[in-house]
């Protein structure tokens, strides 16, 4: 029997009709959900003002953008950092020294605070939607880390969709390879009509090793208490007694993440959705397993393979393997012809774009790899200030997440994962 599976791990779901879903959906104009009166956290914001941006979560990518928005401030934004929160009191404590900013007690102390206009969450995947919609109900603009969500959590991340739209906040997904203007030669070859109608993609990620699950354990005496916030680790996850390894190497667990598909194939697959101007997947299935890191209590897959079907007579196939680093190079593939990309670092871009047509010679155009994530916030910034839609905003990360959580919810049950578009829920 067919299960609507989204209020798994969401106690909040409340499936919205298609119809409710297009007034809230389509361009921001259009979209009909009573929207608020715009109220920016501090009482004016003007084109120049010097916005406050706090942090929430500061671990490796925390950190690291941290030293982006510290860079920006030394080229001259206008911007300050005004605070940062972080469960692990060391990392806290470093950040505030490296920015001299404020620390809080934690993320909730920090929405409170009216300086910060921007907060950037950089925490473990469960906390992001939970944490961003506390932050836009405290006026706050965001940018969110990918994934968007937890594989468990696609109503909490719908009702982010629709409470960001209701709100007016600005809100950037953190798959910053989309702000990369490389994707824009595939898109202009793709609406040109080079390869005919898209029918099929293939992409990867490979790589000899671990992203993560392997994460140094920073202090392995570490208990419970004001320097290690288990409970503010926890959020809505399952209360389960303190580890060292879960607190600090949480990608190995469920709980926590999904593994390939949710916190790599993000990357892969936001591109791929934007160019070809796809919304909720039809039907996913996925396989894979431990394959190589067979650790006495991983649990999220290391191999992971997934396929994705569109409405539009269109499929995604991702696969990932630790195996070893091996490339494929991606491609799309039309009645016409084919785009392959060279050198793919989803996160940052590529050396070059081929067509190869189906009769004919084929073309090879350079890429590019800049700092996306620099790019992926001045392009976030823009936005606050001018209130326009960021290039990952909250609308095309539901589409993201809508294929991931159907791709993890298929592998993890077995089954093939169905998209209600009447209830615009996902199906089991
Ligand atoms: N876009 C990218 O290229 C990219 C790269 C790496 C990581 N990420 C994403 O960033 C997120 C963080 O990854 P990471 O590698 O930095 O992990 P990490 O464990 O190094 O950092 C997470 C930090 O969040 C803190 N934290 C946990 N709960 C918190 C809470 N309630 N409030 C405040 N802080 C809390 C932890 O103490 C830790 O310092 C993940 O979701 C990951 O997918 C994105």
């Amino acid at each position: 029997m067919n299960s609507r599976i989204s209020t798994l791990g969401d106690a909040t779901s409340s499936p919205l009709s298609r119809r409710q879903f297009l007034q809230t959906t389509s361009s921001a104009a259009a979209l009909g959900v009573v929207a608020a009166p715009f109220v920016a956290s501090r009482s004016v914001l003007g084109a120049n003002e010097r916005l406050g941006v706090g942090f929430i979560g500061v671990g490796g990518r925390g950190r690291y953008h941290l030293d982006v928005v510290l860079g920006m401030i030394n080229q001259g934004e206008s911007l300050e950092v005004v605070g940062i929160s972080d469960t692990y009191g060391p990392r806290k404590r470093a950040a505030t020294e490296h920015a001299k900013a404020k620390a809080y007690a934690n993320y909730h102390e920090l929405l409170a605070d009216p300086a910060i206009d921007v907060v950037l969450i950089a925490t473990p995947d469960r906390l992001h939607v939970p944490q961003a919609i506390d932050a836009i109900r405290a006026g706050k603009d965001v940018y969110c880390e990918k994934p968007m969500g937890h594989w468990s959590q696609f109503a909490l991340s719908r009702q982010f969709y629709q409470e960001t739209v209701k709100l007016k906040r600005v809100v950037q997904i953190g798959n910053q390879g989309n702000s990369n203007v490389a994707w824009k030669q595939v898109r202009d070859l793709i609406q040109k009509g080079a390869i005919g109608r898209p029918q099929h993609v293939q992409a990867g990620y490979y790589r000899y090793g671990d992203w993560g699950e392997r994460m140094p354990i920073a202090d392995p005496n570490a208990k419970p208490g004001p320097d290690c916030d288990w409970e503010g680790f926890l959020g809505d996850a399952p209360k389960v007694p303190f580890t060292v390894d879960r607190f600090f190497s949480w990608r190995k667990y469920l709980d926590y993440a999904g593994g390939p598909c949710t916190d790599l194939f993000p990357h892969v697959l936001t591109p791929f959705i934007s160019l070809l101007g796809l919304k909720f997947p039809s039907l996913a299935v996925a396989s894979g397993g431990i394959f190589k890191y067979d650790t006495y209590d991983r649990e999220v897959p290391d191999t992971f393979n997934m396929c994705v079907d569109y409405p539009q007579k269109l499929s995604i196939v991702l696969v990932c393997t630790l195996a070893n680093e091996f490339p494929t190079d991606p491609a799309i593939r039309g009645d016409e012809g084919t785009i392959t990309m060279q050198g793919p670092a989803f996160e940052g871009g590529f050396d070059s774009v081929t067509f190869i047509p189906r009769k004919g010679e084929k073309t090879v155009i350079p890429g590019s790899k800049p700092n996306t994530t620099l790019l992926h916030w001045q392009n976030f910034l823009h936005c606050v200030r001018t209130r326009e839609k960021p290039v990952s905003d909250v609308e095309f990360g539901l589409y993201v997440q809508a294929a991931m959580n159907m791709s993890m919810l298929a592998f993890l049950n077995k089954k093939v994962a169905t998209f209600d578009t009447d209830k615009l829920d996902i199906v089991l």
